[in-house]
Parts: structure tokens; sequence; C-alpha cells
């Protein structure tokens, strides 16, 4: 392929990138979406490997990769489980971050290109950074995997001056970065590369296991914008156009989701990412007795009596959790809403922005199971519905309805913005115990005369519930 050819390519395949993000931002155009990204990928992939900087003895060695990595990526997509997404992109993260390094590595060793006065500088420096991205992205991205995926615990870990630890981290790259500038020879520059990497790798570990359980969605997609800006980095030392605009694509919109999810969960960016924000931050706990933990009566109620009330209703709001994703219970979710909407009543959903453990979690699944577009709303569009509301039914849902967010200003999930579904006149919480939800915070909605446990996997219940409401 010619370099004019590659050229053009890549342009097409950098427009069809950013058509896909616009159609991803609508639940309606991310079909489309998708396939602009897929058919953008596939012309950036052929335009690079057919292109003029790879030579015919490197094609095997390509093919080969992208036929193992192709067979490895296939068979994780079809065993992945809907719940294990995120990790899943926590660990695809960790990759993206991994391949800056060692591109970083390899370029700096390579000689074959003979950079001399100020463009080897700004190579240096491009290798430099470009490790440093890759390195924090990787190590925290795997903890992220290790904290979604339930092997490493959700509490954050708050180690006494990690503030100072992280300066002084800054502080030794600074340093090492000015003595790798400076560097006579490969080896010396590769002892501050390495210092620096292992530093890094420190950081990276240290920020994500400061961030408590509530704040891991902000993790999530602050990773996400990481790994971007290791890809542009990546670009940057490759000296590849195509690779530096979808790394920036990837990283500004990760980063603007960030952005959303702080603001959905009344966080401030910058202290969410210094760690500990989110959690009580090491205070002693508040004495037993003083309203520490919620309690009174909590009333159960039964298959039956849900059906009586939901054939009463005249407009009903669900809000459905990760629970629902764990029983996959979106099926019977749309049984139910179809045999009520036939009914006549007003069935609306209501997404929180953090529901479920990954952005778009629960309007995936609802849209796998059809449930209509226009009846899907955002927290900010129905929260004040809920006071005219029959019945709330929460479906695996639990840290997004808490009232405490509202009610405890000492809750480590305070000023969250939360579904206030106490509102209703009835609301049912489907759940299988009295357990905590993700952050581990006690849920003063158990026991709010107003609701209602209904007590089961949320599958089973709401089939039962199909079946009660189906035969009256
Ligand atoms: P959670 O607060 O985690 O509550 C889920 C509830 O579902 C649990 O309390 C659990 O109670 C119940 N459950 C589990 N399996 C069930 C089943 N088979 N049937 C019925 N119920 C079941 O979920 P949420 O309300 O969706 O809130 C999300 C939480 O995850 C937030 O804290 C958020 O910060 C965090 N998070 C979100 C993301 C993103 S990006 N969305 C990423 C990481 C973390 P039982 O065990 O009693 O059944």
């Amino acid at each position: 392929m010619s370099t004019g050819l590659s050229i053009v390519s890549y342009l097409g395949a950098t427009i069809l990138f950013i058509l896909c993000l616009g159609g991803l931002s609508n639940q309606e155009t991310s079909r489309r979406g998708n396939v602009y990204g897929i058919i953008g990928m596939t012309i950036a992939v052929l335009a690079t490997v057919l292109g003029p900087r790879v030579g015919a003895a490197g094609l095997p060695w390509i093919i080969g990769a992208m036929v193992v990595g192709g067979a490895i990526g296939l068979y994780a997509a079809r065993v992945v489980q809907m719940t294990q997404m995120p990790e899943l992109v926590a660990l695809m993260h960790s990759l993206v971050g991994l391949a800056a390094c060692l591109v970083g590595y390899a370029s700096y060793v390579d000689t074959s290109i003979d950079f001399v006065g100020a463009e080897k500088a700004i190579h240096e420096i491009e290798i430099y950074v470009g490790i440093l991205i890759g390195a924090v992205t990787f190590s925290g991205s795997v903890i992220a995997f290790g904290k979604l995926s339930g092997k490493i615990g959700g509490k954050p870990m708050l180690l006494p001056g990690r503030h100072l630890m992280n300066l002084a981290g800054l502080l030794i790259i600074l340093y090492f970065g000015r003595d790798f500038l400076n560097a006579a020879t490969i080896s010396e520059g590769m002892r501050s590369l390495i210092v620096m990497t292992i530093v890094s790798l420190a950081f990276g570990m240290h920020m994500v296991m400061a961030i408590g359980g509530a704040d891991m969605p902000v993790v999530v997609s602050m990773l996400n914008s990481y790994s971007g800006w290791a890809a542009a980095a990546t670009g940057f030392m490759l000296g590849n156009d195509l690779l530096i605009v979808t790394g920036a694509l990837v990283g500004s919109s990760g980063a603007i989701l960030s952005y959303i999810m702080c603001s959905a969960m009344n966080r401030n960016f910058l202290s969410v990412i210094a760690g500990g924000f989110g959690s009580d931050g090491g205070a002693p706990k508040k004495p037993a007795g003083d309203g520490a933990s919620p309690a009174g009566e909590v009333t159960p109620i039964s298959v039956t009596e849900t059906a009586e009330l939901l054939r009463e209703a005249k407009s009903v709001i669900i809000v459905p959790g990760y629970g629902m994703a764990v029983a996959q219970a979106q099926h019977a979710v749309y049984e139910i809403t179809s045999l009520l909407r036939e009914r006549g009543v007003n069935v609306r959903f209501g997404i929180h922005p953090v529901a479920g453990r990954m952005p778009g979690h629960m309007n995936v699944l609802l849209a796998e199971a059809k449930v209509p577009y226009d009846i899907v709303f955002e927290m900010d569009e129905l929260n004040g519905d809920f006071p005219d509301t029959d019945v709330a039914i929460v479906i695996g849902a639990n840290d997004i309805v808490n009232p405490a967010a509202q009610e405890d200003p000492g809750s480590p999930i305070a000023g969250m913005p939360v579904l206030e579904v106490w509102k209703a006149k009835t609301s049912i919480m489907m759940k299988r115990s009295m357990a905590s939800g993700y952050a581990g915070v006690d849920n003063p909605l158990f026991y709010k005369e107003n609701n209602r446990m209904l007590f089961g996997d949320a599958k089973k219940m709401l089939d039962e519930v199909h079946v009660a409401l189906s035969q009256s």
C-alpha cells in the first residue's frame, strides 16, 4: 500500500471512530456506532499491516500475533458473563498499559533510527512519559480487576502519609527523568527507566487501592481514559498518527465520562483520584447506638401481595441494579412490564448513572430484553415523580436507592444523588437478604414504613409475580 493511500485510510478510520463515539452516546444509535467502529478498526488494521512501514519479513509475525490475540479475544468474548464485563474491561485496559511500556522499552533499545539533538530529546521524553502512563495504567487496572472481581476487598487501603508518598514518588520520577535525558549510554538510561517504571507501578497500585467501593465507577472510567493516553503515547513513540488520534479520542472521552460519573456521585474528581474520598479516611467509627446502623421493623411481602399491589397501581417505576444483572432477570422484567402496560399502567424505568458495575450496564441489559427506550429514564428525569408513583420496584439495587446518602452526613456515600424510591406510595425491594451493596453501607430504606421486602432471587421472584399477575 502506498504512503498516500495509507494516509487516506487513516483519515477515513479517524472519521469513522468519531462517528462511532457519536453513535455510542445514545441507545438508539449505539448499534450503528458499533458498526462504524468495527469498519474503522478494520481499515486501520489493514492500512497499518499492509502499509509502507511493515516489511515482508515482519508480516508473518504480525499475522501470527493477530491470530493468537484474536483467538484469545474471541474466546473471552464468548465465555464472559455480562456481570464479568467490568473486570474484563479492566483487564483489557491493563494490556494497553503493558503494551505502552513494552513499546517504550523497545523504542529505547532500537538503534535503527539515529535521533540527534532536539529530535533525540523529544523521542526520549515520549518514551519516558509513555512508559510512565503505561505502567500506572497497567498496575492500576490490575488492581481494579482484582477489586471488581472480588479477589481484592472493596475497602479503601489508606496508608498513613499517603499523599506524601505520592509526592515523593512524583519527585523520584522527575529526578530520574532528568537523569534519563542526560544519560550517556543506553545502560545508564535503562537504569533510570527501570526505577521510574517501578515507582509508576507502585503509584498505580497505591492510587486504586486507596479508592473506596462507592468510588470505583470513577476509577473504571479514569483507567479507560489512561489507557487512551497510553495508546496515544505509544503512537508518539512509533510515529503513528492514527494511534495518536485514536488514543486521544479514548483518553478524552474517558476523561469526560469520569467527570460525568463524578458529577453523578457529587464527588470532586481530584479528591477521588487522590484516594480515600468517599471513605471515612480512617476516622474513628461512630459508636453503636447513636444511629450508626439503621434499625427497626422490616416488612416482608409475598409474591401474591406484590402482584396485588401492581394490579391496583396506575403508575410504577422500576429501578434496576446490579442484582438484576446477577440474576439475569431483565427478560422477566420485560414480561411484567409488557403485561402491566397492556393493562394501561404507566411503567417507567429509573436508571442511576452508576447502577450495576459499569457505565450503561442497566441500559445494555434492558435493551437486550427489548424494553422500549422511551420508557427508560435517567435519574434526574424522573426523581421528582416518585411522590406521584403508586409502586416503586427496586430490582437487585441497593446503594443507588440508599436514603442515607441524603439523611446521614456521616455516611460514606453522603452527598451521592440517589433514586428517591421511598417517596413513592409503596416501595418494594427485591433482593435475597439484608446484605449491603457494593459500597458496604447499611440501607435504612429496608426499615421505612412504606417499604416492603420481597426476599429471593430476582429472576425467580419476578417469574412468580408474572404468573400471579397473569392469572388475575
Ligand atoms: P449494589 O449496591 O451493589 O446492590 C446490589 C444488590 O443486589 C445487593 O445488595 C444484593 O443483595 C442484590 N443481589 C445480588 N444478587 C441478586 C440476585 N440474584 N437477586 C436479587 N438481588 C440480588 O448495586 P447498585 O444499587 O446497582 O449500585 C451499584 C454499586 O456499584 C454502587 O456502589 C457503585 O458505586 C458501584 N460500582 C458501580 C460501577 C459502575 S460504573 N456502574 C462500577 C464499580 C462499582 P442480596 O445479596 O441481599 O441479594
